[in-house]
């Protein structure tokens, strides 16, 4: 029976295979900061690999972007982060670490990313009961205020002409930035999506469960551009869609579920959004997002198309995002490069968008807490990562039996003929038991032995990784038996 995955055993499985390090490890570390080793460079590769294929390539209605990080100040003022991508925040008087208000309320949800920050601050907080979760002590905290969450930088040399940018808190601004390029470059029509995978960063005040919420990130992100009027069947579409993602790539199906936002949890541009939630082993509720999808409307676009009229006004204020006005609905706001004509209706609209917004990292860790197992062999532990053949990070090991008697140079040929086609690893250190439980331990689906048989037969040994399984196999039918299962 699979056993029950704690989180201690998967980072410490991480750090001692070489998946997932702490950030700067040498320097004592840095927090909620995390490197990929070399098998974790490749899970987290795959699974990009994978959302892609399944997005991109085999879809005719969406195409592929890749953005840079920093965007023009006023992309920010536009999509309403620069002023209200914020927590709210309270700081113990005792020990100066600040928490989420949010996060101190009765029955904390800490299923939400973040809360909109004007419903936070319109609501009433008493915290004169609170414990601060830092030090302990009760009713200590000052009065609530948001606490900004995009990193800020400085572009440019000069004194005069430096700007302040910010790193991208989420992929999507850049695509919708980017809708008029991509619209005119392209024969693409609506509906059709933009999909992007990419870094975004953004100072949590509270991080958590090792790579869970970081404060720099991968996301994979798609805007699907409709007709307003049929958003609510792409809205079902994409659920399914990304619901059924995970589960073929093995997530089971049991730790996976829908939850619909609550009305006043919503973002002020949502219509609709839903979590696809994970049933992680940590957390309060143990239910956590995985992805959220939404039914993002006409907002953002309307907003870019505002926010390029207010260019102007920009270098009037001297880069001073505060003192734009974008509150005005301008009346012909259809007649700016974001609208969209359909030729075959002959009308003109600004399409609707829904986001299936997935966090790369999040998924990776998914996939290794789904995939961990152990179970007893012969009196023996044995931890097996039963991954998905698309999401291990090596496809195939290969092993001489012994160091003698011509094997090596025979494992060394067979290996040299599939590392073209996939990700192997060929290792000759130790009995050939030892080497099998490495390779269970790093998800590898097959191993491939040359023994004394092979020289007499040309055969080798290909063991399956779930099941342990051996079965003998020609040589020069090997690859074609690893690609069928292999699936790649
Ligand atoms: N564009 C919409 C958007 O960014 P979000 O719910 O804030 O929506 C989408 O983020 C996904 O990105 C989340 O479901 C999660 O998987 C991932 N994500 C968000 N913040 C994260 C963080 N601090 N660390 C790791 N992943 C994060």
């Amino acid at each position: 029976m699979a056993k029950i995955t704690k989180l201690d055993d998967i980072v410490s499985l991480c750090k001692r295979r070489g998946f997932i390090f702490q950030s700067s490890e040498i320097y004592g570390g840095l927090a909620s900061c995390y490197d990929y080793g070399p098998l974790g460079v490749e899970l987290k590769n795959n699974v990009k690999k994978a959302w892609w294929k399944a997005v991109v390539q085999m879809r005719d209605d969406i195409v592929g972007l890749d953005c840079s990080i920093l965007m023009h100040p006023l992309v920010w003022k536009a999509s309403g982060h620069a002023e209200k991508f914020a927590d709210l925040i309270a700081e113990c008087k005792k020990c100066n670490t600040r928490t989420r208000v949010d996060h101190l309320a009765e029955h904390a949800e800490e299923h939400t990313e973040h809360i909109s920050l004007d419903k936070a601050i319109a609501a009433t907080h008493d915290l004169s009961n609170k414990v601060c979760p830092a030090c302990g002590k009760v009713g200590q905290f000052t009065e609530p205020m948001p606490f900004k969450l995009m990193f800020e930088t400085q572009m440019g040399a000069n004194v005069d002409d430096s700007m302040t940018l910010y790193l991208r808190p989420e992929t999507a601004q850049g695509i919708f930035a980017n809708f008029r390029n991509v619209l005119d470059t392209t024969r693409i029509k609506i509906p059709f999506g933009i999909a992007q995978i990419g870094k975004s960063f953004r100072n949590e005040v509270t991080t958590k469960a090792f790579i869970f919420r970081t404060r720099e990130f991968e996301q994979a992100e798609i805007e699907f551009f409709c007709e307003p009027g049929t958003d609510e069947h792409w809205y079902e579409h994409w659920k399914k869609a990304r619901f059924d993602w995970y589960t073929d790539l093995g997530l089971k199906k049991q730790n996976l579920r829908f939850r619909d936002h609550d009305p006043d949890e919503m973002a002020h541009y949502a219509k609709a959004c839903v979590d696809v939630e994970y049933k992680f082993p940590f957390g309060s509720g143990d239910w956590q997002e995985l992805e959220g999808i939404a039914n993002r409307t006409d907002y953002d676009l309307r907003r870019h198309q505002r926010g390029i009229r207010t260019l102007n006004s920009w270098y009037e204020s001297r880069g001073d995002l505060a003192k734009i006005d974008l509150k005005e609905e301008a009346e012909d706001y259809l007649k700016g490069p974001l609208s969209y004509f359909d030729d075959q209706a002959k009308k003109r609209y600004i399409p609707y968008v829904i986001e299936p917004s997935a966090g790369v990292d999040r998924s990776a860790l998914a996939f290794l807490v789904d995939a961990y197992d152990e179970e007893e062999v012969r009196g023996e532990k044995r931890n097996l990562l039963r991954f998905h053949p698309a999401l291990a990070p090596v496809k195939v090991a290969v092993f001489p039996l012994v160091k003698r008697d011509g094997m090596p140079e025979i494992a060394r040929n067979i290996y040299n003929n599939l590392k073209g086609r996939f990700n192997c690893f060929y290792d000759h250190a130790g009995a050939v038991g030892r080497r099998y439980r490495r390779q269970d331990e790093a998800g590898t689906p097959f191993c491939v032995t040359v023994d004394g048989q092979t020289k007499q037969d040309a055969t080798v040994t290909v063991r399956e990784r779930d099941s342990m399984e051996q079965v003998r196999v020609s040589t020069d039918k090997l690859l074609n038996h690893l690609r069928e299962r292999l699936e790649v």
